[in-house]
Order: C-alpha cells, then sequence, then structure tokens
C-alpha cells in the first residue's frame, strides 16, 4: 500500500490539528468560468480533508459545484472553466502547481475518477479485459500478457464480476455491470483515492446497492479513500464515513456521517434532511423557498442568505467562515458562531 503522505512545511496544520492521516487536502479552491456576462464563481474558497480509507460524501443540490470541485482536485477542469486560486495537496504535493506532463503521471496512479456518466464512458469497441489493460500499460509500459491478465481477472474478482466479463463488450453487459468495470479501472493502479461522481444515479435500486457495496469492499478492503458524490441523502447514510454539504459554491457543513444526520446544524442541510422521504411518516414535502441567487454576482455576507427561514441583519452583511462547532463538525452559519463565541454551542435563535 501507499506509504503515508507528508505535507510540506510550508502547508499550515490541518485546523483540527491532531489527525495525521490525511490523504487529500483541498484548501481555499476557486474556481469560476468565464462568461460573457461574467465571471460564475463554481466554486468559491472550498476547503476540507480527507482522510486515509474513509468515504467522504459530497452533497448538494444540482448546479452548487460538485463536479467542478472533483474536476479541479483532478486539474481536469476544461475553458472556460479555471483555477482562480486555492491549493489541492496530495501526498505532500499541490496539485494546483503541477505541469502537465506530471499531473498524467499523478491521475490513475494516486488519483482516480469515476466521472459521472462513467459507464456511457467505456470503449464500444474494446473488450473490458483490453481497456483495462490500456490504462494498466499507459502508467506501467507494456506487461507480460499472462500475469497482466491474472491481474485484471483479480480486479473483476474484486467488484464482483465473473471472469468471463473479461471478454465481454460494453454492450454485452448491464448498467451495474459497466458502473463495476469503471470502478475495476478506478483502482487498477492502486490509487491512494478516488473520486465517484454520482456512480449510482440512472440505475434501478437493487443496482444501486450493489455498486454501493462495491463501493464499500473498495474501501475496506484495499483501503483506498473515496470522495463520494451525490444526491441520495439516503445512499449517503449508509455509505458515507463523513459528510460534506455544498450550496452555491460553497462548503456549508462537514461532519460525521452520524452527527450530520442527527444533528444537521445548517439550515440549508436540514432542509436536504428533512426533505428525504419516509413511508413510516407521510409528510408534505417541505420546499425551500426563495432561488439560488445568480452565481455570477454572489450576494455580500451568506450566499444562504435569501432562502434561509433563519436569516438576520448581520447575515446579510458578514460572511459566516466555516468553523468547528463540535470536534470535527463545520459549520458555516452565525446561528452557532455567535453561540459558541459566547460559551455554549447551541443555536441563537
Ligand atoms: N462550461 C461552463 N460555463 C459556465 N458555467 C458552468 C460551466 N460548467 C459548469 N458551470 C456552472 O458551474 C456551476 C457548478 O456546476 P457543476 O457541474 O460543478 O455542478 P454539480 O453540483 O456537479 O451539479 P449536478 O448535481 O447537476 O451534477 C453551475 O452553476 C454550472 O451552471
Ligand atoms: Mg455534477
Amino acid at each position: 500500500m501507499n506509504a503515508t503522505p507528508t505535507f510540506p512545511a510550508s502547508s499550515p496544520a490541518p485546523p483540527n490539528g491532531q489527525r495525521d492521516d490525511v490523504v487529500l487536502r483541498v484548501e481555499h479552491l476557486k474556481v469560476y468560468y468565464a462568461t460573457p456576462q461574467g465571471d460564475v464563481h463554481a466554486v468559491d474558497d472550498v476547503s476540507f480533508e480527507v482522510y486515509r480509507g474513509e468515504i467522504l460524501g459530497l452533497v448538494g443540490e444540482s448546479g452548487c459545484g460538485k463536479t467542478t470541485t472533483a474536476m479541479a482536485i483532478l486539474r481536469l477542469v476544461q475553458p472556460p472553466g479555471r483555477i482562480v486560486g486555492g491549493h489541492i495537496w496530495l501526498d505532500g504535493i499541490d496539485l494546483v502547481r503541477l505541469s502537465e506532463r506530471e499531473l498524467r503521471r499523478l491521475r490513475w496512479d494516486k488519483i482516480s475518477l469515476i466521472p459521472q456518466g462513467a459507464m456511457n464512458s467505456l470503449n464500444p469497441v474494446l473488450r473490458v479485459g483490453e481497456q483495462i489493460r490500456d490504462v494498466i500499460e499507459d502508467h506501467e509500459g507494456r506487461q507480460p500478457r499472462k500475469a497482466l491478465k491474472e491481474r485484471i481477472l483479480h480486479l473483476l474478482h474484486l467488484v464482483g464480476l465473473p471472469s468471463r466479463v473479461y471478454n465481454l463488450y460494453p454492450h454485452e453487459l448491464s448498467g451495474g455491470m459497466k458502473q463495476r468495470v469503471c470502478i475495476a479501472m478506478a483502482i487498477a493502479l492502486n490509487p491512494i483515492l478516488i473520486i465517484a461522481d454520482e456512480p449510482t444515479s440512472a440505475l434501478d435500486v437493487v443496482v444501486q446497492r450493489v455498486v454501493a457495496e462495491t463501493l464499500l469492499r473498495v474501501k475496506e478492503e484495499l483501503g483506498i479513500s473515496i470522495i463520494l458524490i451525490g444526491h441520495d441523502m439516503g445512499l449517503m447514510a449508509q455509505l458515507a464515513d463523513r459528510v460534506a454539504v455544498m450550496y452555491a459554491g460553497h462548503l456549508v457543513e462537514i461532519a460525521p456521517v452520524r452527527p450530520l444526520f442527527k444533528t444537521p446544524l445548517h439550515p440549508y442541510t436540514q432542509l436536504l434532511i428533512e426533505s428525504i422521504p419516509s413511508i413510516k411518516e407521510r409528510k408534505p414535502l417541505k420546499l425551500t423557498e426563495g432561488l439560488t441567487h445568480d452565481l455570477r454576482n454572489p450576494p455580500p455576507g451568506c450566499i444562504f442568505q435569501f432562502r434561509c427561514p433563519h436569516v438576520t441583519e448581520g447575515c446579510r452583511t458578514r460572511r459566516p467562515m466555516l468553523q468547528d462547532v463540535h470536534p470535527g463538525h463545520r459549520v458555516a452559519c452565525f446561528l452557532y458562531h455567535e453561540a459558541v463565541a459566547s460559551g455554549g454551542t447551541s443555536p441563537q435563535r
């Protein structure tokens, strides 16, 4: 397995101090898309860490910047998008500063992506075995055939696919099988981190479960860290160790999965969790009033102010930073910051 990542002396200590198993640290990341009407602030000052062997869920409504964050981590943001600020530390290296050549080695090797709609990106004219072989040989050079085939069969086995899949074309596979082939490709080079962008959307619930269990197995058996992007809060509750909530390009809350679901702090997270349907207790779906602001023109103050049921005058002029309210539970909301500053931890409403 890979060695413990080290951070250069110039990198500040993690905000919660004591953890030394940080695999990826994103610091003040900003990604903007240029448009004729001005820059879209798709990711605006986002900071978080991913720890070794954990699944970090990244959730938030459509357009909040999840995929842009993922693409920035891989330095794959396409024009008119660009990284305008921040650092992305992976294994002691700041990815933001690497050349394209250096990056090419790192992708797949240390960090791999299961892109949104991945199963449709498999090459239709190559058999599964050949596609996985190409990933390995592109990075490691030509390999002895027999050993390489054994390695690919082992990868297929790890993601729960039978050996015959080696000789099949993508069109001969179900959606869930294709998605598991994508996971096999993502783990082929023993990365330390996988980013899976909505790996179960467009699959029925039974197949979703199989793919989810495959990701869990990858985490548990190989110790690989995973950033799992998705909308499905039920799936997050089952899979994630910690969950980060994004709203309009900002990270508004990050916490271990249990406290996040049991005592969500940010008003947006509360709305997300209240909107999970339940058959036991049927209730009208809670709709959030107001619209997300134009991302080209973020308001001064809190970015959730137009939809927040607890908004105050102060929220319209000052922006709350992401701060620890309990150890490991960070939120960007004055309701809690002021309570913490005055010596308590319960919100002041
Ligand atoms: N090429 C582009 N030009 C201008 N704006 C863009 C471009 N690509 C993305 N955006 C904007 O950036 C913001 C973030 O988009 P992103 O795809 O990261 O969201 P997301 O959270 O992944 O959404 P989804 O859940 O729908 O996949 C959106 O407001 C989107 O409109
Ligand atoms: Mg997306």
